[in-house]
């Protein structure tokens, strides 16, 4: 049985998944004002994958018998001073998630809660994905500086990603 303890820690990072999604997606309608489609695509997809990570959360919750606990989802910002901007905060955000998973499976090993351990596994090995993708772009950004014809290859790149 899971504890109150460890059910709010996990209620709690169903919000941070949430507001995952609702950063990416403001970062989506950043790049559809600047008609770049592509990287608006990509962060498009990026929010639903936040969203189904939120729902990893909800059914988990559920499985284990607790009840999941919708609380107020925060306003992303709107706007960033560059593309390059918006891949740091990306990274830096992946980040703070990735702390905020480990702390999550810390607290479960300490309190000998192997399935929840074991169900935030694959938020670890996620993770690593996550801040190795949002690195990749942000590298390239950074190289193609105010280079319009590098920028609107990567944009190109970035339209092709598809839902999973
Ligand atoms: Fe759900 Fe990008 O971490």
């Amino acid at each position: 049985m899971i504890s109150k303890k460890m059910l709010d820690a996990l209620n709690n990072h169903l919000n941070e998944e949430f507001y995952s999604s609702y950063l990416y997606l403001s970062m989506a309608a950043y790049f559809e004002d600047k008609n770049l489609n592509g990287f608006a695509n990509w962060f498009k997809l990026q929010a639903q994958e936040e969203w189904a990570h939120g729902m990893k959360f909800y059914d988990f919750i559920n499985q284990t018998g607790g009840k999941v606990i919708l609380k107020a989802i925060g306003a992303p910002k709107t706007n960033w001073k560059s593309i390059t901007d918006v891949f740091k905060e990306t990274l830096a955000h992946e980040k703070h998630i990735t702390g905020l998973i480990n702390k999550l499976a810390g607290q479960a090993i300490q309190a000998k809660d192997y399935a929840t351990n074991n169900f935030l596994q694959w938020f670890v090995t996620e993770q690593v994905e996550e801040e190795a993708t949002a690195e990749e772009i942000l590298n390239k950004v950074k190289l193609i500086g105010d280079n319009t014809g590098g920028l609107f290859m990567l944009d190109r790149e970035l339209g092709f990603r598809k839902a999973q």
